[in-house]
């Protein structure tokens, strides 16, 4: 390289290997279907077919957090750009990056975008669009899992961690407490994280969000079958099993579920393992938890992390909030 060529504006770093994603895969499907009540941990959703169900559900009309992160994100980007003087963006579980546009443009003194997901396609399909029309911007992507220590790489600060989509109440309390912890680690004094949080509202409209009437998210569900399917050879028929959303009023979560029609026996080869369902027996595939604005506090404070900003749409249904380190923490 001659030494006058400017750094590569893409690049594209697997912390995955193959054969760790296999490990992982096959040790969380072991455990979560021999646990009772059975479980499959989220992550596994994301296939390339998993990250393109997400992507229209994102869509759907019941799907009202995208819009309205989106919303406050269109409001407040310059402002988050005014406060922070972001030069490196780190999103954790970043998917299409399509929101975060709204953030790339007002970030006026942004030299370095680092999107992490597990999802390979879903990186590469969101740098295309982003290198275009970015085409100063160095894009360094990492296929990594955001609840495993993070290797990042070195880049110009102050940096800002962000974590969109309501992603975080996919993760359980205690894994909530340990991933904040995380991201206090990734930060040092002067550098900021913005979260976005679903917020508590009435029983119908969250239910309707996660059990849409054109079955998008149904499907989305049952992908996680067709994961272990393909990977470990399973024989998980996709439709004796049925797609449930529940609200959990006292742990304010929403819980999704598949829910088996009958009795039956899944075969899982690569685990050697056969599982059991009785008619009606329900397999947890994912919480998603709803949030209010004393424990956002309250959760942030405790990983050495002090809110700074609160704004929501204005319907007050989603609430991005921007926080600093704590100067004790
Ligand atoms: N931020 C986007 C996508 C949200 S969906 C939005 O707001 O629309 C959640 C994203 O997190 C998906 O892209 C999924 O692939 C990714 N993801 C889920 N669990 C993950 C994990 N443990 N590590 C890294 N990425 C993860
Ligand atoms: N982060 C998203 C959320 O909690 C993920 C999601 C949306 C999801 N719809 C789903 C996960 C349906 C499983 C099933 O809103």
């Amino acid at each position: 390289m001659s030494p006058y060529s400017p750094l590569p504006p893409f690049q594209l770093t697997r912390a995955l290997p193959e054969d760790a994603t296999d490990a992982a895969l096959r040790s969380d499907v072991l455990h979560g279907l021999t646990s009772t009540p059975k479980t499959l941990p989220p992550k596994w959703f994301y296939d390339a077919h998993g990250s393109v169900l997400f992507d229209e559900i994102t869509m759907l009309p019941e799907y009202y957090p995208t819009r309205a992160e989106r919303e406050v994100l269109v409001a407040r980007a310059a402002e988050i750009a005014d406060v922070t003087g972001v030069r490196t963006l780190v999103e954790l579980g970043s998917g299409s990056s399509d929101k975060t546009r709204h953030l790339l443009d007002a970030f006026t003194e942004l030299t370095t975008y680092v999107p992490v997901d597990v999802s390979e396609s879903a990186l590469r399909g969101a740098a295309d669009t982003l290198l275009a029309e970015h085409p100063a911007l160095s894009v360094h992507a990492l296929v990594a899992d955001f609840t495993r220590p993070l290797a990042l790489p070195e880049t110009p600060g102050p940096r800002l961690v962000a974590f969109l989509g309501g992603t975080i109440g996919n993760l359980l309390p205690a894994e909530r407490a340990d991933f904040l912890r995380a991201v206090r680690g990734m930060l040092s004094p002067g550098d900021f994280f913005l979260l976005g949080t679903d917020l508590v509202k009435d029983e119908a409209t969250l239910v309707a969000a996660y059990d849409d009437a054109a079955g998008v998210t149904a499907a989305f569900n049952k992908n996680v079958l067709a994961v272990v399917n393909r990977e470990l050879g399973a024989d998980f028929d996709l439709g004796a099993f049925e797609h449930v959303a529940v609200w959990d009023g006292e742990r304010e979560w929403i819980e999704m579920r598949l829910r088996s029609a009958g009795e039956q026996v899944v075969k899982v080869p690569a685990l050697d393992l056969a599982v059991e369902f009785g008619p009606g027996e329900e397999l947890r595939t994912e919480v998603s938890a709803k949030f209010r604005q004393d424990g956002v506090r309250g959760e942030l404070r405790a990983a050495g992390l002090e809110l700074e900003r609160w704004w929501t749409d204005a319907a007050g249904r989603f609430a991005v909030s921007l926080s600093s380190v704590s100067m004790e923490g």
